[in-house]
């Protein structure tokens, strides 16, 4: 298997391109389930998930043809036909490997009036139950079903009349395919406490290019009119706020200064905040971000929570960062359970990091030094990367197929502005 080798010391610097952000691809792709128009989707990042999930469809029998890219684009332009769906059943193999795939339950089921999709089961981060995705589904009029590790989901005869339904928690993914199925329920429905993550805002914006009705779009209070039918549509991917913002913390942790080409500030504000407070300089530039540290960084207490607060798949490139700064900080994880897998890597780099449930205490180090590491997780992985930029020696980092997952071309991204970064095949 791959491994990335990093030799850390090198101040990063120049201008790095941001990719599509790999979370609202995955979302905008299931809803070529919802027409059988051509779906052309722009700036898409190459990644193993998205491969993933556009094999996935391929087993709906939807058509999947690659155009290649724009000018404008660092990513990819594919078109989803779904002109007929041949097969309404996601299969374990398939959603095992992406749980991700579980977005293809409410466009199913809308377009089709039958779904059938394997239970994901639990993952390195967490538990992760469905159960809000199925509670909104059945709140809109659809019969669900367990049976033998699998999701049933019905229609009634004529379709999805819609309803109401108020999250008890916030979920990105449940509020994704809650809003899917009800863009073509017959009626109207609301969604109360619903996600408000800019990707949901581009799913939104893609479902409204659709020919979707959806009012409160950006507020967790949506109204969808559900239409009879959608038609086609052209739409280009929203930047990647996560890899923008990690990044953003590899810059920082080498005291260097990069521009992220293409990045939002305004979907990563809390992420500029949280870096503003540990000393490192945000500015929002013409078409992307400028970052600038100068070596020193403080210390500071974070807490992950749902948008617009600190985005969860931020904490552990900033914990990576803040091993680094003066002081002590603490770090609140509120969304997922078990998301500091990467402790135990970043100690063994040197780190002092002690954690109680989900709660981190992480001691600020005047240096860390470069070991063998891998993680369970993509996140967990880059502040890996992270704390290798900036650690004595070399840093290996191994299971490399978590950052295939969500970090398109990272190597070649960080050796464009100056890390000691390579890709190895073991021997
Ligand atoms: C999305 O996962 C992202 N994945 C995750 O990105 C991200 O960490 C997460 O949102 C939170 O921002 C994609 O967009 C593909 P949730 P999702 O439903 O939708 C609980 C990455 O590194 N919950 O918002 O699965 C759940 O257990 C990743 O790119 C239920 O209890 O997350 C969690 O505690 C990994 N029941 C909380 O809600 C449900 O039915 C938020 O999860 C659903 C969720």
């Amino acid at each position: 298997m791959d491994k990335l080798v990093i030799k850390g010391g090198n101040r990063l610097s120049g201008a790095l391109p941001i990719s599509g952000a790999k979370n609202a691809a995955l979302t905008l792709i299931p809803c070529a389930l919802l027409t059988e128009e051509p779906l052309t989707l722009r700036n898409l990042p190459r990644l193993a998930d998205i491969d993933g999930f556009q094999h996935l469809m391929g087993q709906f029998g939807v058509t999947v043809s690659i155009q290649g890219n724009r000018p404008e684009d660092f990513g990819r332009v594919v078109t989803y036909e779904a002109t007929r769906v041949t097969n309404t059943v996601a299969p374990y193999d398939l959603v095992r490997k992406m749980r991700a795939s579980i977005l293809v339950l409410g466009p199913m089921l809308a377009r089709m009036g039958e779904a059938t999709v394997s239970l994901p089961g639990g993952c390195a981060i967490g538990n992760r139950p469905i159960d809000l995705h199925l509670e909104a589904l059945k709140a809109f009029g659809a019969e669900i079903e367990l049976a033998e590790g699998y999701v049933r989901a019905h229609a009634p005869d004529g379709g999805l009349p819609g309803g109401n339904f108020d999250f008890p928690v916030v979920s990105v993914g449940a509020t994704e395919n809650a809003l899917m199925a009800a863009a073509l329920a017959n009626g109207t429905s609301r969604l109360g406490n619903a996600a408000r993550e800019p990707e949901i805002v581009d799913l939104c914006n893609l479902l409204v290019a659709m020919g979707a009705e959806i009012e409160g779009i950006g507020s967790s209070d949506l109204t969808i009119h559900g239409v009879k039918r959608l038609h086609g549509a052209t739409y280009r991917v929203m930047p990647d706020r996560i890899e923008a913002g990690s990044y953003a913390c590899a810059a920082a942790i080498t005291g260097g200064e990069v521009t992220l080409d293409g990045a939002k500030a305004g979907d990563m504000a809390a992420t500029l905040h949280a870096l503003r407070n540990i000393g490192v300089e945000c500015e929002e530039v013409k078409n992307g971000v400028h970052i600038a540290a100068n070596g020193k960084l403080l210390a500071t207490n974070l807490s992950t929570a749902p948008y617009p607060g600190l985005a969860t798949d931020m904490q552990a490139q900033l914990m990576a960062l803040l091993c680094r700064a003066e002081g002590t900080s603490v770090l609140t994880e509120t969304i997922f359970e078990n998301r500091y897998m990467h402790v135990p890597e970043l100690t063994r780099m040197g780190a002092r990091i002690e954690t109680s449930g989900r709660t981190a205490i992480v001691h600020g180090v005047g240096s860390m030094t470069g070991a063998e590491v891998m993680a369970t997780d993509l996140r967990a992985s880059m502040s890996l990367v992270i704390a290798g930029l900036a650690a004595d020696g070399t840093t290996n980092v191994n299971r490399l197929y978590h950052l295939d997952r969500g970090y398109e071309r990272l190597e070649e991204k960080l050796q464009l502005v100056g890390a000691d970064i390579e890709r190895v095949g073991a021997e």
